[in-house]
């Protein structure tokens, strides 16, 4: 079986700092792999890299087989855009933009007609329970509805591997939980990867498979029952 997303030895410094200091994993189509470990470890400069978003100086990132160095930063964007979804910790929603249009941006980023963009969002919305938000403004939600609108964006495009960075960490337990629980139940439904960061054991617990780093490189890896 070949893996969906696969980094060799990948190496990221940001000026003294060496984020990351050889790191390889793979990500099997379908599977929900955590990524834990103390603050400052690596895991959001991995996940950026895994995600094509941050370049390695060292190694290399596979989706699907195709070395991600060897694109250009369009023909990565587009890749992100059609086959990624990705949740950060904020839900990072544009300020401007309804809920509805924020969940179908990517499909509209990806020129799809806005009619059929606007049904998908809504569809996800439904799905997330969050419909009743459909025309709210990303300032009028609390942090766990901006974070389930965060997860409807993500998955919106029908992507293959979904990217969380934290997607709870901001949140009281109770919404973390149910977000997570939406996240989880979500991407199962849709036969998506998902790649996870927390810090939360607990988090990590509900995962198939978790890989921890430390100081940039991996110093652990189980299969969670
Ligand atoms: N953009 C950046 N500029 C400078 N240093 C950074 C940057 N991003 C991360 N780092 C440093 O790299 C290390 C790993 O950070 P990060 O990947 O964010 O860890 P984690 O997500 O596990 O908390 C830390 O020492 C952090 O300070
Ligand atoms: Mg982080």
């Amino acid at each position: 079986m070949s893996a969906l997303v696969q980094a060799h030895a990948i190496r990221k410094s940001f000026r003294h700092t060496e984020a990351l200091r050889g790191v390889s994993l793979e990500v099997a189509p379908g599977e929900a792999l955590a990524i834990t470990g103390p603050s400052g470890s690596g895991k959001s400069t991995l996940l950026l890299c895994l995600a094509g978003i941050l370049r390695p100086e060292a190694g290399e990132v596979y989706y699907d087989g195709t070395p991600l160095g060897g694109l250009g930063d369009t023909e990565r964007t587009r890749l992100r855009r059609r086959e990624m979804g990705v949740v950060l910790q904020f839900g990072q929603l544009v300020p401007e933009l309804t809920v509805v249009q924020n969940v179908a941006l990517p499909l509209l980023l990806d020129k799809h007609e806005r009619p059929s963009a606007h049904r998908a969002a809504l569809a996800w919305l439904e799905r997330l329970g969050g419909l009743e938000l459909a025309d709210a403004s990303p300032a009028e939600l609390s942090g766990g509805q901006a974070q389930r609108v965060a997860v409807a964006r993500a998955l919106v495009a029908g992507p293959r591997v979904i990217f969380a960075d934290e997607p709870t960490g901001a949140l009281d337990t109770v919404a973390g939980e149910q977000v997570l629980g939406q996240l989880l139940e979500a991407v199962r439904g849709t036969g998506a990867a998902l790649v996870l960061v927390t810090h939360d054991n607990r988090v990590a617990a509900r995962a198939d498979r978790e890989v921890a780093v430390l100081d940039g490189v991996i110093a652990g890896t189980g299969v969670l029952s």
